[in-house]
């Protein structure tokens, strides 16, 4: 028997940093993402005779190993019979939603494959268990998900937004966010001010979003980036994941924004930089990071859907 699951990763304009109760997951402050149609993971769940974890054709780490068998343990008390499969088409690990888009794939196929039915509130509970920002990628298009643990989509106007991330590398990261965000919350002076922070940016973004207003949703959005990256910043001994060439790609971006070309950046636990444009400055957008030297550019809509079953048999 086997099941083939789907998902896409999402990106957070308004980014969750902290959990206030890490068993449940729950997240101290609203973030507010976009799930994009690149970046994806396929993952198979088949019958075996014992588990064992393939990733990206080759057998995963014993931490990873272990990371998926005490997620399954939520659906089944069975896990050593089930052998997972998981491809993703971009680097593992590297601020690039990874474990957004792989949880979220393996929640949808594990609820199929051990026939446990979850609805959507149990689903999302289990979900955010893998990784919290995995319960955004459940869903397509703009998502919110709350300081309570709630999930909500918005009906936001953003069919001609587009995505480029600018890959600068694909290194895994300094610090697993995991291990930054509660290093943060004990060390950082700043982090209550971040919390602060955040819950009112999420309100701005939201209105600004379905009011179709690109300016609010891009100033909203590269400010929040920022305060989440100072919170680490502050933090004793200090989280850096910008690199020299982030700022190069965020002065570039500055620098259209004064010309009048709308787009805007963020960045997540890595030094990559995801810029949002719309259609009609894509080009523009993607001129500008070539001439100043950034050629492994990867071009994103806004994903319709998000995590869903494949195939089975
Ligand atoms: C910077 O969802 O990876 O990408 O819940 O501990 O697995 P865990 O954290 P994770 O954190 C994502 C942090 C972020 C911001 C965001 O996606 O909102």
């Amino acid at each position: 028997m086997f099941v083939k699951s789907t998902s896409y990763a999402n990106f957070a304009l308004v980014k969750y940093w902290g959990k206030k109760d890490s068993e449940k997951v729950i997240p101290f402050n609203d973030s507010v993402s976009v799930t994009w149609d690149i970046f994806k993971t396929h993952t198979i769940l088949q019958s075996a005779s014992s588990f064992s974890f393939v990733l990206n054709n080759n057998p995963a780490s014993e931490k990873d190993s272990e990371r998926v068998k005490q997620f399954l343990k939520h659906f089944t008390d069975d896990v050593d019979t089930v052998k997972v499969i998981s491809q993703n088409t971009f680097p593992t690990a590297a601020g690039l939603a990874s474990s957004a888009s792989g949880f979220s794939a393996l929640a949808v196929a594990a609820n199929r494959f051990f026939n446990t039915a979850f609805d959507k509130e149990q689903l999302e509970a289990v979900t955010r268990k893998g990784s919290g920002s995995a319960v955004r990628s459940l869903y397509g298009g703009v998502v919110r998900w709350r300081n309570d643990g709630t999930v909500e989509t918005l009906a936001a106007p953003i069919e001609d937004y587009v995505l480029v991330v600018v890959l600068l590398t694909g290194d895994k990261k300094v610090m697993p966010s995991r291990e930054a965000m509660a290093h943060t919350v004990t060390t950082s002076p700043y982090f209550p001010a971040w919390i602060d922070i955040a819950n009112r940016d999420a309100n701005t973004l939201c209105t600004a979003l379905m009011e179709g207003d690109f300016d609010t949703v891009g100033d909203t959005a590269q400010s929040n980036a920022m305060a989440m990256h100072a919170s680490m910043l502050a933090a004793t001994p200090p989280i850096v994941y910008l690199k020299d060439e982030t700022m190069e790609v965020i002065r570039i971006i500055d620098g259209l924004r004064q010309n009048k070309t709308e787009c805007f950046y963020t960045m997540d636990a890595g030094p990559n930089v995801k810029v949002i444009s719309r259609k009609h400055d894509l080009d523009t957008v993607l001129n500008a990071l070539r001439e100043g030297g950034f050629s492994d550019l990867h071009v994103g809509r806004p994903a319709k859907r998000g995590a869903f079953i494949d195939d089975e048999g």
